[in-house]
């Protein structure tokens, strides 16, 4: 059963007063509206009558099934009590961690029950099964993406991990004052704190690429204008987890190669992995960082691909058990990769869990995914698009852009909507969804973001819309005053 606004109003108010109380109209909150460009639709849009308002009533996706057949497998979607409230879930917050199925969920399960054990260690037929659980895990990841050879698969506890792991020991080894770092304002600040720190510590420079809001995706020929000579690593999104418009990887690598030949390219492909057919060897990049719990798997797993040369000519990142080749008292060295990059106990019941995921999604086959997630974000887009006071951010309706819509809405307050949708059963996130710089350039403190995978519906979708709506008309509503004048105060404060 849907709990409607006008029940859960008085609630809602009792909640929400902390937080009404510091919704204003927003000054910074209100840049203008982006011209959606309708020669550019990828679903058909006919002139806004009484009657094409309503196109999405009928609308079908070719690829529906995936999200019926896969649904099932996700127990919690089915689940109608959150915390101590009864509501239904529409999940839409999949850019921060995807749900998990049961047959991930009992892989882990099963492994803890029949096979728990240490690896690599062990003359036991225990510890034998979970070395092979373990490196069965890694080829997974090694076919799924592509790579020329498992052992430029290493196991981190997610790309953040992965990052870190580029940016302390290649970074460390191979940066010197006046060398550079490009990355992008749109990253993730997985994707630039790193490299503020190892600037710091060896003295090279970092310097960013802007946004085109415009164009809802990075500005790609400043991006290479700043390739030279002094560029040591290059590090941007494949897919981003805010402005969700897909970066031209191959056309990217190419000016790097070009201009600068002794620099080095990470891709964050966190928000791409999951969501569609990722090659390395094709993108051309030299490192790959991407997390597990975004693509089904468990949290406290990722990985990082890198090629083999350049991992064996990388210091270790941290000391211990399993990533040495010899120890003295005196002195180490060093297994060669991946064992290098793995010290200690693995995250072993993780990688078999992110194994399941690799096996679930394959099964799904990736192609599907993608087509599906492609037909699903162009539909929740233009619906969105299509709600008065809603500014989503990114490529226009009709263009090409992931499953993610983060949006704003003039007056108020992403964490107020969010509030309110999460009453009605919906999740959505709201913050900077650690992406302050593109915020900070976009001059908005926060937005809200609606982000799918393959498991949401139509109906997820249309229930979202719905909600959405009767939110912003509710909140507009009051801040126009009993009088239904506008309270005319420009001041946003933010509460978070
Ligand atoms: C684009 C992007 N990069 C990096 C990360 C960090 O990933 P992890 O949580 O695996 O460290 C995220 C997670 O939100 C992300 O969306």
């Amino acid at each position: 059963m849907r709990y409607s606004v006008s029940i859960l109003l008085p609630i809602a108010l009792q909640y929400a007063s902390p937080v009404l109380s510091f919704t204003k109209r927003s000054g910074s909150m209100s840049a203008p509206r982006s011209k959606v460009s309708q020669q550019h639709m990828v679903l058909k849009d006919p002139q806004q009558t009484e009657e094409t308002a309503n196109w999405w009533m009928e609308y079908e996706f070719a690829h529906a099934d995936v999200a019926q057949k896969c649904r099932p497998d996700f127990n919690i979607l089915s689940t109608t009590t959150i915390g101590e409230k009864k509501t239904p879930l529409v999940y839409l917050d999949s850019a921060a961690t995807s749900q998990k199925p049961k047959q991930v969920v009992d892989s882990i399960s099963q492994y803890y029950e029949k096979t728990n054990s240490n690896v690599h260690r062990g003359a036991h037929t225990l510890s034998r099964q979970a070395t092979t659980a373990y490196e069965n895990a890694r080829d997974s990841i090694a076919s799924f993406i592509n790579s020329n050879s498992r052992n430029e698969i290493i196991f981190t506890r997610g790309a953040s991990e992965a990052i870190n792991l580029v940016a302390s020991s290649y970074g460390r080894a191979n940066l010197k004052p006046g060398d550079e770092i490009v990355i992008t304002e749109m990253e993730h600040h997985s994707n630039i704190v790193p490299w503020q720190m190892i600037a710091k510590e060896s003295g090279a420079t970092l310097r960013y690429a802007p946004i085109d809001f415009e164009k809802g995706g990075m500005d790609v020929d400043h991006f290479i204008s700043l390739f030279n000579e002094k560029t040591k690593i290059v590090a941007f999104q494949h897919v981003s987890n805010v402005m969700a418009c897909v970066n031209p990887v191959k056309d990217i690598v190419k000016e790097v190669r070009a201009k600068a030949p002794e620099a080095v390219i990470l891709l964050d492909a966190c928000q791409s992995v999951p969501h569609m057919k990722v090659d390395v060897q094709d993108l051309g990049v030299d490192f790959l960082a991407a997390s597990g719990h975004k693509m089904c798997g468990p949290t406290g797993i990722g990985f990082l691909w890198g090629k083999e040369n350049i991992l064996n000519s990388m210091p270790p990142y941290m000391g211990g058990g399993e990533m040495i080749d010899q120890v003295t008292m005196e002195e180490s060295t060093y297994a060669p990769a991946p064992a290098r990059f793995e010290a200690g106990t693995p995250p072993i019941a993780q990688a078999v869990g992110l194994g399941a995921s690799i096996k679930y999604l394959e099964d799904i086959g990736m192609d599907n995914v993608q087509a599906y997630e492609h037909e699903i974000a162009a539909y929740m887009h233009r619906r969105m698009s299509e709600v008065d006071k809603v500014n989503v951010l990114g490529p226009p309706v009709g263009e090409d852009r992931a499953a993610v819509c983060a949006f704003y809405v003039d007056g108020v307050h992403p964490s107020d909507l969010s509030t309110f949708l999460d009453m009605e059963g919906v999740a959505i996130r709201a913050g900077h969804h650690c992406c302050q710089p593109l915020h900070q350039a976009k001059g908005i403190s926060h937005s809200a973001r609606a982000s799918l995978y393959i498991y949401n519906t139509k109906e997820d979708v249309d229930y979202f819309i719905e909600k959405l709506d009767s939110t912003i008309k509710f909140f507009l509503g009051l801040a126009k005053g009993e009088g239904g004048e506008d309270q005319g105060d420009d001041e946003f404060v933010p509460f978070i």
